[in-house]
């Protein structure tokens, strides 16, 4: 459907006229204008609410070894365009999502160079995207881009929850400050990871989550990260300008791209309501549709995993500590003296298994089952694993077989090591070990720095493995979860096999130290926008001494907080990470994590305030009940819950999981209360949560007799 849109142009010049084109969202809150400067810049700008969001911005590149493509451009040729349609995900916290924007593509041409150059705009109510086309023409084929240079200039010195700008990690804690002290707070925050490389004091990570004084919400991010170097944005601190920084290449080039081509999308989601931006859908609608045609095999899933007691240290991932090195296919380990801490072995696996089918679980993630992990990383191995073959003490046959007799999947583990080429030689031979075994999904991870040596986590190169095992594993009906990926830019849509990524400082840190305790309030305004996070919750022994004498680290979380994080951070892949025999201690309140749906009909967040809280309630599919969650930061809260999202008439049983009076994540994080009311449409409900505390409430559908005896909301 071509529709003309509301369009104008001006004349502001009389010898050079420089033509606005204005673009309004659907409901004409969101107004963009693109205009071509005087010595032909495209620029564009952005208001809300006719409040200037985004200041006029420079859009082009420079080019390697060739003439720029940032000025002396004319407009060759504009077109609009309307969409308004829905369409169904294979799994999310909405069954329909809605796609509704305006479209403007301008066609720009270098009048020197007489190169060609697209810039496509979609407005949508809640934000902006856009991206560049480069068409197919005789004068631009092969290129090479040194910098992309999309501007997005601030209106002033707003507050930022930030991460240090790296090529190769996300694994940090959240920063909030204003963008003026970015600079001063850039050491601190750059906090050790082993692989780790940083390129300016300014420079920040996507998606970047910003707040003016005057209560405005800006998102920047990406969508649709394919065949192209991950953007991160640097400051011009004086100017207030951020700028794109790609991820150069292991020869500081940021990307080798052929005409026809196109880039990512650059996101600006706006709002004045902070829940917007946590509903907003506009980073998938900017993907393609789903390119699996059969979905029927790709699964939500709730897991456990023999993980924690490595994570911690009780246990360990290698087989043997007799050996200094190991050489796949030369050393014997039959041969080797085990360690008597390896925690994939069969009998351990099994009891494992037998949790997982008695309380529920789907799947059960099995890490260091394979050869190799004896000096696994910090020494640049090529040939570190081959992923097909099992230590002596793992019988992956005889697994396989009693897990699928209790009903339970095993999840395969493939670590790289970050030795990518070595993946991808084993990988098709790897896909093949799972489909043989029955392993319908694989947890894959990047720990280390990237060989080939110089390489980066997030480059050109390395972005096109990430989606090339991915399209790989579809081939073979696989669901992938890949730790130290790239963070996700909606890509899920096309390939719904993406159940999962890191990408961020999960649950793993508070056994490295701890993260902040707001940290879980933050997440979902920044590394949620692409997509689920594999977070890991659900520890609900946070003296991980008890665990390993030898580590302090403490969990700064309240179990009622772990609990909310089911809801709060939205994915259809959810573990349960802490050890079985800590779940026994707790039977009750792991009755949430028994409970807890994993895909939605509907989601609605009630309230939030990035590093403050957030509260959402979500209706499980095809089903009548419901899961509020709520987060809390730094400082004590009371949440006001109105239960008028459940159905009118109906009567539901809440079951309330919240912290106890004098919770608190570090002196008493294992206080908790639950509580069982009468509710119904009408009800109402006061909730303190406990610094870094929260709450976690189940609302299943009763008849009335069942209710009677209950206490009424
Ligand atoms: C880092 C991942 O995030 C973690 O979950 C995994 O256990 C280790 N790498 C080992 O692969
Ligand atoms: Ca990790």
């Amino acid at each position: 459907m071509k529709k003309i849109l509301f369009l104008f142009a001006v004349c502001l010049l009389s010898l050079n006229p420089v033509i606005a084109q204005e673009l309004q969202s659907p409901n004409s809150k969101l107004k963009m204008k693109f205009s071509v400067t005087e010595d032909g810049t495209p620029v564009y700008k952005l208001s809300y609410k006719d409040k200037e969001v985004i200041k006029s911005s420079k859009l082009g590149f420079d080019l390697k070894d060739e003439k720029d493509l940032l000025d002396g451009f004319k407009i060759a040729e504009t077109s609009t365009n309307s969409v308004n349609t829905t369409w169904k995900p294979v799994w999310g916290e909405e069954s329909t999502i809605k796609n509704n924007y305006n479209e403007l593509v301008v066609s720009l041409v270098q009048e020197e160079t007489q190169r060609k150059l697209d810039i496509v705009f979609r407005l949508f109510n809640d934000g902006l995207g856009f991206r560049y086309i480069f068409p197919q023409q005789e004068n631009l084929g092969h290129f090479v881009i040194k910098e992309e240079r999309s501007q997005f200039a601030m209106t002033g010195d707003h507050t930022a929850f930030w991460i240090p700008g790296d090529y190769d990690t996300q694994e940090y804690d959240y920063t909030k400050s204003k963008l003026s002290e970015i600079r001063g707070k850039m050491e601190e925050s750059i906090t050790a990871n082993i692989s780790q490389t940083s390129f300016s004091n300014t420079g920040v990570q996507t998606s970047l989550m910003l707040k003016t004084d005057e209560g405005l919400y800006i998102n920047l991010h990406e969508a649709a990260l394919i065949d192209y170097a991950t953007m991160h944005l640097n400051l011009d601190d004086e100017k207030m300008i951020f700028e794109s920084w790609l991820t150069p290449d292991s020869q500081g080039d940021k990307g080798y791209l052929i005409a026809p081509a196109k880039t990512p999308w650059r996101t600006i989601i706006v709002s004045d309501d902070a829940t917007d931006i946590l509903a907003s859908k506009l980073t998938y609608n900017l993907n393609e549709p789903s390119k699996i045609d059969d979905t029927s095999w790709i699964k939500p899933m709730k897991y456990i995993g023999v993980w924690w007691e490595m994570i911690t240290g009780k246990s360990s991932w290698n087989y043997t500590d007799e050996y200094k090195a190991v050489k796949l296919g030369e050393t014997d380990f039959e041969k080797a003296k085990p360690n008597g801490k390896h925690a994939a072995n069969t009998e351990h696996v099994k009891e494992y298994i037998d949790f997982a089918s008695e309380h529920g679980f789907g799947g059960v993630l099995v890490e260091g089952w394979n050869i190799g992990w004896e000096d696994w990383f910090g020494h640049s191995k090529d040939y570190v694993f081959d992923f097909v073959t099992p230590y002596p003490d793992f019988d992956v046959e005889e697994l396989q077989k009693y897990a699928a007799s209790k009903d339970v999947e095993l999840i395969m583990h493939h670590e790289t090591s970050s030795s990518v080429r070595n993946y991808e030689r084993h990988l098709d031979t790897a896909y093949k070990f799972m489909n043989k075994y029955g392993y319908n999904a694989v947890k894959s991870g990047y720990v280390g720095d990237i060989l080939p040596r110089g390489e980066n986590h997030y480059s050109q190169w390395l972005v096109n493995h990430y989606q090339y095992a991915l399209e790989k594993a579809a081939e073979h009906k696989i669901m992938i979860n890949a730790h130290e990926a790239v963070r996700p830019t909606g890509i899920a849509r096309t390939y719904p096999n993406l159940i999962g990524n890191e990408s961020a400082r999960g649950t793993e840190y508070q056994a490295f130290g701890g993260s902040k305790p707001n940290h879980v309030t933050v997440l979902p305004f920044t590394r949620l926008i692409g997509g689920p996070m594999d977070y890991t919750p659900g520890i609900f022994e946070m003296d991980i001494s008890k665990l390993n004498p030898d580590n302090n680290s403490h969990v700064n979380s309240t179990l009622a907080n772990q609990l909310a994080l089911y809801v709060t951070m939205y994915s259809p892949l959810q573990m349960a990470a802490d050890l079985p025999e800590h779940y026994m201690m707790f039977l009750d309140a792991f009755q949430f994590i028994k409970d807890v749906a994993i895909d939605w009909d509907k989601s609605i967040y009630l309230e939030a305030e990035p590093g403050d809280y957030i509260t959402v309630a979500r209706n499980a599919k095809n089903s009548n009940n419901w899961f509020v969650g709520n987060v809390n930061g730094n400082e004590a809260r009371t949440a006001t819950v109105k239960f008028d999202f459940l159905e009118k008439g109906k009567n539901y049983i809440a079951t309330v999981y919240a912290d106890a009076p004098d919770a608190h994540y570090k002196e008493n994080p294992q206080a908790y209360e639950i509580k069982k009311y009468r509710v119904n449409s009408k009800s109402k409900l006061s909730q303190r949560s406990a610094p870094g505390g929260g709450f976690a409430i189940s609302i299943i559908e009763a008849e009335k007799s069942e209710v009677k005896d209950l206490k009424k909301l």
